[in-house]
């Protein structure tokens, strides 16, 4: 499975920090934004990875991640000149992914629970699409999720004035070969973007969106305003020193996850053993 990190838009909501630094550079805690979501694919076994986002932020992601070989992975990049919707993502990058199954993460969602990445192995060859449901209590922010008395996802709305429901859907998502032709299916919503919502709705039509509903004890944060920005990294914070671990690693997760051995973990931490993040990094050998 491949896979692709949306990592592009204004973030005017975090202005004026993001007026000339992408929203996904931003730090959390001791690591840049998209370093999050990026170990969670990384972690999931996922390691050939497109990197979308604006022509203007392109150079900086490129240097920051380079190919991705430092990792054992490989990481290409394709810019999304306008904000034209997540679901635009499929149509970017179609040449990338060809005819196989992927999963999108959007760089902006930080995911942390000890069963999660379990989880997504689970959906590596995905039939239809698969996408994720959790409680929030601000669902009118989100997709939204309703389910049947037989808990079967019966409608998904985009941004509900009045939700029917508490599930909102999180930021990453599971499809087969055919997402391409369905993102070219979509047209433009009223606010001028092809929703991932629609295309889920396309799956849903043909009855080959599951829907699963993410575990509680599994964190979902999305990192939209500078409150939300400051409360991640202080989770970030409190997890990693309580526990003495490293969330959203990507040296640790190519680690965990075979893209790199225990020599090439030692040369990275060595890098950055300046830091407690080598110094974590080191702990794992
Ligand atoms: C997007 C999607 C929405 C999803 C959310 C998760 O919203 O449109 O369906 O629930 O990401 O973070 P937006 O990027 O507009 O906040």
């Amino acid at each position: 499975m491949k896979g692709i990190i949306l990592a592009g838009g204004k973030g005017t909501r975090l202005y004026p920090l993001t007026q000339s630094v992408s929203k996904q550079l931003m730090p959390i805690y001791d690591k840049p934004m998209i370093y999050y979501p990026l170990a969670t694919l990384i972690e999931a076994g996922i390691h050939e990875i497109l990197i979308i986002t604006t022509p203007e932020d392109l150079t900086l992601f490129k240097n920051l991640l380079g190919d991705g070989s430092r990792v054992g992975c490989k990481f290409s990049y394709v810019s999304q000149p306008e904000a034209n919707g997540i679901a635009q993502a499929f149509i970017l990058g179609e040449k990338f992914i060809q005819n196989d199954p992927v999963a999108l993460i959007l760089g902006d969602n930080l995911f942390y629970g000890t069963n999660f990445i379990q989880q997504l192995k689970k959906y590596s060859s995905t039939d239809g699409g698969m996408i994720f449901a959790s409680k929030v209590t601000d669902p009118e922010r989100y997709g939204i999720v309703l389910f049947d008395e037989n808990q079967k996802a019966v409608e998904i709305e985009e941004k509900p004035k009045n939700p029917k429901s508490s599930y909102a859907v999180p930021g990453i998502y599971f499809y087969d070969e055919t997402v391409v032709d369905k993102a070219k299916q979509l047209k433009p919503s009223k606010r001028g973007e092809l929703e991932i919502t629609d295309l889920n709705q396309l799956y849903m039509n043909e009855q080959r969106l599951h829907v699963e509903v993410l575990d509680p004890a599994i964190a979902w944060l999305d990192t939209g305003t500078v409150q939300s920005l400051m409360d991640a990294s202080q989770f970030v914070q409190v997890i990693q020193s309580r526990q003495g671990i490293l969330i959203g690693s990507i040296e640790a997760a190519a680690y965990k996850s075979g893209a790199i051995d225990k020599e090439q973990l030692s040369e990275l931490a060595t890098e950055l053993e300046k830091t407690v993040y080598g110094t974590f990094l080191k702990s794992l050998i």
